[in-house]
C-alpha cells in the first residue's frame, strides 16, 4: 500500500500540480453555486493546463508553413502521435478541452458506469479509433476507487499504443495507489490529490459527482 506523507505526494508516475492557477480552479468546482456550464467549462480550462504541465517533452514535428516571409520549417507538436481517450460522462468536458488545444487529434469514447452499491464500473460502451503506436491521453474527472481509470488503462493496453497517460482533476490517494500498483507504467497527471474517500467511496472533501454537476441530473439521481 503506498502511503503519502502530508509534505510528498507525489510517486514517480503521479504528479500533482502545484500551480496556485491549477488549485483555484479545483477549489472553484467544490462551490456547489457553480452551476453545470460554467462546471463544464473550469473542468475544460483546467484539463488545458494539465496538458500543458504534462506536454513538456512531447514530440513535435518540423513542418512548413506559408509566413509572410515566405515558406518556413517551424515546429509543432506531432497531433498524429496522439489518442485522446474520455470516460463519459463527467470526463466529455475535459475531452472539450482537449480538443480546442488540438482540433486533429483522434478522439475515443469509454462508457463506464460506476454501481452504486457494489461501488465496482462496468464498461458498457466503448468507440476508440487505432491506438497501435500512439500516446494515448486518457482523460476522466475523478479517481475515487480507482476502479475505473485501470479497467479503462487495461482496455487501452490491449489495443498496442506507444503508451498511456492519464489526466485526472481530482483524486483519493486509495484509488491512485491501486492504479499504481496496477499500471506502475501509465503515467498520471492529477490537478488534485484530495485526503480519503468516505463509506460510500466519494472523494473528501471532493466536489460532489462530476457527471451529475456537469449535466443537470443532481436532483434526478438523489430522488
Ligand atoms: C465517476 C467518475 C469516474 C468514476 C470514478 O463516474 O467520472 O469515471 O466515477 O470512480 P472510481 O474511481 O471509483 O471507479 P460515474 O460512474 O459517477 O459516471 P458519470 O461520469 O456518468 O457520472
Amino acid at each position: 500500500m503506498v502511503k503519502w506523507s502530508k509534505k510528498e505526494k507525489r510517486l514517480p508516475m503521479i504528479t500533482e500540480s502545484t500551480h496556485p492557477l491549477v488549485s483555484s480552479l479545483v477549489n472553484g468546482l467544490r462551490d456547489t453555486r457553480i452551476d453545470a456550464l460554467r462546471f463544464r467549462h473550469m473542468v475544460a480550462q483546467i484539463t488545458s493546463l494539465l496538458i500543458y504541465e504534462a506536454f513538456t517533452n512531447m514530440p513535435t514535428l518540423t513542418r512548413k508553413i506559408d509566413t509572410w516571409q515566405g515558406r518556413r520549417a517551424f515546429d509543432f507538436l506531432d497531433e498524429e502521435a496522439f489518442v485522446f481517450v474520455t470516460i463519459l460522462r463527467a470526463g466529455l468536458p475535459m475531452l472539450e478541452g482537449a480538443n480546442r488545444l488540438f482540433p486533429d487529434v483522434g478522439s475515443g469514447f469509454l462508457a463506464m458506469k460506476r454501481d452504486e452499491h457494489t461501488k465496482k464500473s462496468r464498461l458498457y460502451y466503448d468507440r476508440v479509433p487505432s491506438c497501435e503506436g500512439k500516446i494515448v491521453v486518457l482523460l476522466d474527472v475523478m479517481v475515487a476507487t480507482g476502479g475505473s481509470l485501470s479497467d479503462a488503462i487495461d482496455l487501452l493496453k490491449s489495443k498496442k499504443p506507444a503508451s498511456v497517460m492519464s489526466l485526472n482533476i481530482i483524486g483519493a490517494p486509495e484509488g491512485l495507489a491501486r492504479v499504481e500498483r496496477r499500471h506502475p507504467d501509465v503515467a498520471i497527471h492529477i490537478a488534485r490529490i484530495d485526503e480519503r474517500l468516505n463509506a460510500d467511496k466519494f472523494i473528501l472533501p471532493g466536489l460532489g459527482d462530476a457527471g451529475d454537476r456537469s449535466y443537470n441530473t443532481l436532483k434526478e439521481e438523489e430522488s
